[in-house]
């Protein structure tokens, strides 16, 4: 019954081809409206001009990376994101919506959205590992099996199953920064911020926190920001993608010569300006050398 009927729409779309077109109008806004985008945004902390007209969208699940020295105005960014501050001048956009002006009762419908990976973990140290991804759910009274259902899924994602019952305190730096992946990742968030989430780990662990960040990228659509001063953070960001293999295996690929799957982009900031916006490749190539000896590490 139902695929009969099924075959009597596809017979009218199909006399009707202007349909078709409608649809494919009416989906598209979807992708285009970018998930986040700053307008000439300007903000100063006493006089001292921080952000000095800043502009750039991240695209449905894109990754941008935000580059920068220290003081640079990178978490200032992720805060205006977060709405935790208010810009100076200029406009603040969330999937095509305008916080800018928000205040702290629209801003809550806004954070459910986004999900946030601080430098340090910021784990709870009194609370088990699964109190501390449970929290979002705990706070907001879900029924407790839904929650250990969540808690395992996100912990099987950064792959810490094992590590449910344990206290942050017996956890190495590289897996408290996971737990804290699981725990920004629970309800699902379209948008990912990214605060320094490799810093101080070595080269190793720092690319498996990469490779969460590229899975979320290419496999759950997820839009993020990606802060870091790492340039081996960008080199994995910018040239792996994941893929599932027939086995239902998470893989991750190199990205070859002539494809362009990678979702990467890199802006870098200098006196709260962007300096460069642009893929990796694009930005090694640069003859500017302020961003040579930035990239070299000087
Ligand atoms: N609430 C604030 N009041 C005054 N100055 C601030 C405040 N927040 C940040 N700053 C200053 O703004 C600059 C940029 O900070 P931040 O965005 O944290 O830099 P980054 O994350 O790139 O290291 C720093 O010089 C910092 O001291
Ligand atoms: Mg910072």
């Amino acid at each position: 019954m139902v695929s009969a009927y099924r075959g009597e729409i596809d017979q009218i779309v199909e006399r009707i081809p202007e349909q078709r077109e409608l649809e494919d109008a009416v989906n598209e806004p979807d992708r285009v409206v970018p998930a986040i985008e700053f307008r000439n945004v300007h903000l100063a902390f006493d006089e001292k001009r921080i952000l000095d007209g800043i502009s750039f969208t991240v695209r449905r699940g894109e990754t941008k990376v935000i580059l920068g020295r220290s003081g640079g105005g990178k978490s200032t960014i992720i805060r205006l994101v977060l709405g935790l501050l208010k810009p100076d001048a200029g406009q603040i956009f969330i999937d095509g919506e305008e916080i800018t002006a928000y205040d702290e009762q629209d801003m809550m419908d806004v954070r459910q959205k986004i999900g946030m990976v601080f430098q340090e973990g910021a784990l709870f140290d009194s609370l088990s590992v699964y109190d501390n991804v449970a929290y979002r759910l705990n706070e907001q009274s879900v029924e407790e099996d839904e929650i250990e259902h969540e808690v395992r899924r996100m912990l099987q994602f950064v792959d810490l199953e094992d590590a449910i019952d344990k206290m942050p305190i017996e956890l190495s730096g590289g897996m408290r920064r996971r737990v804290g992946i699981a725990r920004a990742l629970i309800g699902d968030p379209q948008i990912v911020l990214f605060d320094e989430p490799t810093a101080g780990l070595d080269p190793p662990t720092a690319r498996t926190i990469c490779e969460l960040a590229i899975k979320l990228r290419d496999l759950q659509d997820v839009s993020s920001i990606f802060v870091t001063h790492e340039m081996n953070n960008v080199g994995y960001l910018s040239s792996e993608y994941a893929v599932v293999d027939e086995g239902g295996h998470v893989m991750f690929e190199k990205e070859g010569q002539t494809l362009c799957l990678i979702n990467t982009e890199v802006i870098m900031l200098r006196d709260g300006k962007i300096i460069f916006s642009g893929s990796d490749e694009t930005l090694h190539s640069s003859p500017d050398p302020y961003i040579q000896r930035f990239i070299h590490g000087k």
